[in-house]
């Protein structure tokens, strides 16, 4: 069985390309492979609290003495933490907000970059504790940053590359739908390539 996990956060309900393309790769995924399981976690719809000094001092109390609040704080964070480490494939919806991720993504990421659980560090530096992930990203953008002048400001794949790498994970594959305010020609374009890179995704 194939277990997917489905990161989505558009702050769009409707009309999100994000959303659009990760949500039919994830059903391409399951038709062929019927024995797939699916979690969704839409940050958007149930957005993860932002990290607070209450919350990391939960995380490093010992459990036995933690309050229930703090109980019920690192239950969350563990909750996601087991969902990217029981997941073979992870799906991130990953729309472009003023250069880099959503401030909802962002907050998840917080949560599941975990000392002791999905990194640490030893004598030689940090070492990322999440193996044999295969990561899938579609990144939406109004403008350009795979290539030209743009290119510098693209803090988005460079970031989530860098964090992903940093958790161990380093098979990860971006499906870039770019030039989405640049007119109707520029998103039909971007469209009919990311597709055609979810059919070469599912193929392979
Ligand atoms: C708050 C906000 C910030 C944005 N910042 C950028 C940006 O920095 N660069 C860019 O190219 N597009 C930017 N956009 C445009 C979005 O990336 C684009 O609309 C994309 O399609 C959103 O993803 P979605 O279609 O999945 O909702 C921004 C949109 C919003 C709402």
């Amino acid at each position: 069985m194939t277990n997917i996990l489905h990161i989505s956060s558009s702050i769009r309900s409707a009309g999100s390309i994000s959303r659009e393309l990760s949500d039919e790769l994830v059903s391409k995924m399951q038709a062929a492979n019927g024995a797939s399981k699916v979690v969704l976690r839409d940050l958007t719809a149930n957005p993860v609290p932002h990290l607070s000094e209450q919350m990391m001092g939960a995380f490093f109390t010992p459990a036995e003495n933690r309050s229930p609040e703090q109980a019920s704080t690192v239950k969350l964070s563990d909750t996601l933490v087991d969902e990217v480490l029981a997941a073979d494939v992870i799906v991130i919806a990953a729309p472009m907000y003023n250069f880099s991720v959503s401030s909802t993504l962002k907050a998840w990421i917080d949560h599941v970059a975990r000392v002791g659980r999905t990194f640490q560090y030893g004598a030689n530096g940090p070492e990322g504790l999440v193996k044999g992930k295969k990561v899938i990203i579609f990144t939406a953008r109004g403008g350009v940053y795979s290539t030209g002048p743009a290119k510098v400001m693209d803090f988005h794949e460079t970031y989530l590359r860098a964090v992903l790498g940093f958790l161990g994970i380093t098979d990860v594959n971006f499906v870039h739908s770019e030039g989405l305010a640049m007119g109707e020609e520029a998103v039909n374009t971007a469209l009919a390539g990311s597709r055609s890179a979810i059919n070469e995704l599912i193929a392979a």
